[in-house]
């Protein structure tokens, strides 16, 4: 029996990424259906990749198709109303990164989440990259001793479509700014953040976040700090963590993994790990492999909508941040 699938948004990532992925699942998930505003794309992503129906609104393929799961890239202010629409259809979520557009959107999709007792998976995508799930284990391992600090840096070329405008849920720190932000709650596991403060670079034209410098402070006194920008043409992602005992980093696409503690044997000197030829883009597969895994096996989607709230919370005590010129407390945690 495999997984009955529906597609909302067929978009660069839906269509092009998720889609691919997928059909390459085809032991484990049928492609039921998709669906997009823009009926050509619907269509396009159907003959492309299988789906057996394409969909002008998704509505329509939510009431008439039977499906098991609703996989959701829609622009952010449209993702929170579709993974409702999909739990009250009975359906477990894939849903993109953000998962809406502030924390109270993602507390509107727990609610529901909870009430149909569905499970929504939020794609922080770069938790399965295989360089920084070697961070992270050797982090537990005590490599680098207790963290101390942490830096993260995200960024890629100007965001020029929905993604550029506020009231689409876009800019900087919704569209790169939450991935990194994902991993360092990540890093930091239960330890849960009190204070951020923010300074941002707005784009005068399309009055979106476009640079930005913030601080994260954790309940045990660690702080992280963070930087993100839309101006570097090619995409980056950091992670570089300092512990009592060395510290460590991570770079994406490159792949490269330094690290140098006295936490393991190996790594006494700086040690470079670079792989042949890395595939950046694997994550995306194993990601969507520990979702099916999860509806399979009838587990929680390993990350969910609390963790997407969690995210949320520092993001909007950022943009709070770089309004009001002050350092902004976290509430509504435990
Ligand atoms: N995890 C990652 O690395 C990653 C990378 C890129 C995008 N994303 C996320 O994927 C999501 C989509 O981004 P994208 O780049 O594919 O955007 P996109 O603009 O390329 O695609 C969005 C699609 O949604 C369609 N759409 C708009 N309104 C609709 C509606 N009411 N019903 C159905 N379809 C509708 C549009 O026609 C378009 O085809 C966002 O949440 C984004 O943050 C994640």
């Amino acid at each position: 029996m495999t997984i009955k699938i529906g597609l909302i948004g067929c978009g660069g990532h839906g269509r092009q990424r998720l889609s691919k992925i997928l059909n390459n699942f085809s032991d484990l998930v049928s492609l039921v259906a998709c669906a997009d505003t823009d009926i050509v794309a619907a269509q396009a992503t159907a003959s492309e990749h299988g789906y057996l129906k394409a969909y002008v609104n998704y509505k329509d393929m939510l009431e008439k198709e039977d499906l098991d799961a609703a996989v959701i890239a829609l622009p952010h202010d449209l993702l929170k109303s579709a993974s409702i629409s999909a739990l009250h259809a009975g359906l477990d979520v894939f849903v993109e990164k953000p998962a809406g557009v502030d924390s109270g959107e993602i507390l509107e999709i727990i609610d529901v989440e909870n009430e149909v007792n569905k499970s929504v998976m939020v794609g922080y995508c770069m938790r399965y990259n295989p360089a920084r799930k070697k961070l992270k284990e050797l982090l537990d391992l005590k490599s680098v001793g207790e963290i101390i600090q942490i830096h993260g840096h995200k960024s890629g070329s100007q965001l020029g479509t929905w993604n550029a405008h506020m009231k689409h849920g876009g800019g900087q720190l919704r569209w790169h700014g939450v991935h990194i932000v994902d991993q360092i709650l990540w890093v930091m596991g239960n330890n849960l953040p009190v204070n951020v403060y923010c300074e941002t670079r707005w784009d005068k034209v399309l009055g979106s976040d476009q640079d930005s410098a913030f601080s994260i402070v954790f309940d045990n006194g660690i702080s992280a700090s963070l930087t993100v920008s839309s101006r570097t043409k090619q995409n980056f992602d950091v992670l570089e963590v300092y512990g009592t005992n060395g510290r460590i980093r991570s770079e994406w696409p490159s792949e490269i993994l330094e690290i140098q503690g006295n936490g393991l044997p190996d790594y006494h000197n700086l040690t470079r790990i670079t792989p042949d030829s890395p595939d950046y883009m694997e994550m995306y597969t194993i990601q969507m492999k520990a979702w099916i895994d999860s509806m399979l096996e009838g587990t929680k989607a390993p990350i969910g909508t609390v963790d997407a709230l969690k995210v949320y919370k520092i993001i909007d005590a950022a943009y709070k941040s770089a309004d009001l010129g002050k350092s902004i407390n976290i509430t509504g945690l435990s």
